[in-house]
């Protein structure tokens, strides 16, 4: 049996993970105008993922495809509208408020819009503590002085306000916020993409520290394959709320399989990966959510679509060491 169905579980008897989706599909009605009739938009689809404990998780795609909605999902703060997300195999909708609190943390891109600019830095990280009435104010106090530590941040901003911190402290706040419970998993919804360049590395390796020493799960997003290149052991694609490309790091990498991987690891490597993906790869943008394309939903961008791909959707493949939803590799 090979690792890719060791991973997704359908050999029996291995650990059981740390964080698991299964058939996670979650739909948005959206009304177009005041008199408009509501439509469905298909944000996440049929996922099946998992993530074992002390592994790197990578979730990558273009904006729109599902990932934050997909982080939401996994941190139980939006329903899944089908299948369920397990937490150590316990479906998260039976598990408590507190229990997920203490077991899965979110760290969110924008570190100026998620921290209480009317709040100093310690109240800010012990608030999770505070909500959930653990510890005394002394005790809540000495964690947080342990925290600030941990992530880099100095003692004496304690009683700072974000306003007078750096984008890059802000990001530690955040992330010493999310440790302070003690969680095993976090889940990274685009950490770093808010930072400058040389303020990202500083935070990935940050992250990437905080894992060794803590030995965290990270569920990790971002739109930029570049940035999850180091830090993950698996990488997983999405495309218009779609799985579309799962597999070891490594192998994705070296030999990236479904023709939108490549073209993601081509705009990683053309010069400035913020311009976006390379025209003469992609072809045309992300089409509408509400109205998908037949077939492959990426055939009109892709370079190698035949009528096939117009006309039949693809399913998920088992291929030697990963999955993949493309008709190339039937
Ligand atoms: N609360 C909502 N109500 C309706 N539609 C939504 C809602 N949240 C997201 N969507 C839609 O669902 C799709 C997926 O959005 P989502 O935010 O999950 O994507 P994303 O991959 O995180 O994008 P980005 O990289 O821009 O953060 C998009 O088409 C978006 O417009
Ligand atoms: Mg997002």
């Amino acid at each position: 049996m090979n690792q890719i169905m060791g991973q997704f579980g359908h050999t029996g008897g291995e650990e059981v993970p740390a964080l698991e989706c299964r058939k996670v599909g979650r739909t948005y009605m959206i009304k177009r105008g005041m008199f408009a009739e509501k439509q469905p938009l298909k944000a996440v689809q049929g996922i099946n993922l998992k993530v074992n404990r002390g592994e790197v998780l990578a979730i990558v795609g273009e904006s729109g495809c599902g990932k934050t909605t997909l982080a939401k999902m996994l941190l139980g703060l939006l329903e899944p509208s089908e299948g369920e997300i397990l937490l150590d195999g316990m479906p998260i909708s039976s598990v408590s408020i507190l229990d997920i609190a203490k077991k899965v943390q979110p760290v969110f891109q924008d570190p100026y819009s998620s921290l209480n600019p009317r709040k100093t830095i310690e109240a800010i990280i012990s608030l999770p503590l505070k909500v959930h009435k653990i510890g005394t104010k002394e005790g809540r106090h000495a964690r947080v002085v342990e925290y600030m530590r941990l992530v880099g941040l100095p003692k004496r901003l304690i009683h700072s306000y974000p306003n007078q911190l750096s984008g890059g402290q802000r990001q530690r706040v955040a992330i010493a916020r999310a440790l302070i419970m003690e969680p095993k998993i976090v889940v990274c919804d685009e950490p770093t993409s808010a930072l400058d360049v040389s303020v990202q590395a500083h935070i990935l390796n940050l992250l990437q520290d905080l894992r060794e020493e803590l030995n965290l799960t990270y569920a990790f997003i971002s739109h930029d394959l570049a940035v999850v290149e180091h830090l993950a052991d698996w990488v997983a694609v999405m495309y218009l709320g779609r799985l579309i490309e799962y597999g070891r790091a490594t192998d994705i990498f070296a030999n990236p399989k479904h023709p939108y991987t490549r073209a993601l690891l081509d705009s990683v490597l053309t010069p400035d990966a913020r311009l976006g993906l390379p025209e003469i790869t992609l072809g045309r943008g992300l089409p509408n959510p509400l109205s998908p394309p037949s077939g492959c939903y990426f055939h009109p961008r892709c370079p190698k679509a035949t009528d096939e791909c117009s006309q039949e959707a693809p399913v998920l493949l088992e291929t030697e060491d990963r999955l993949v939803e493309c008709h190339l590799y039937k």
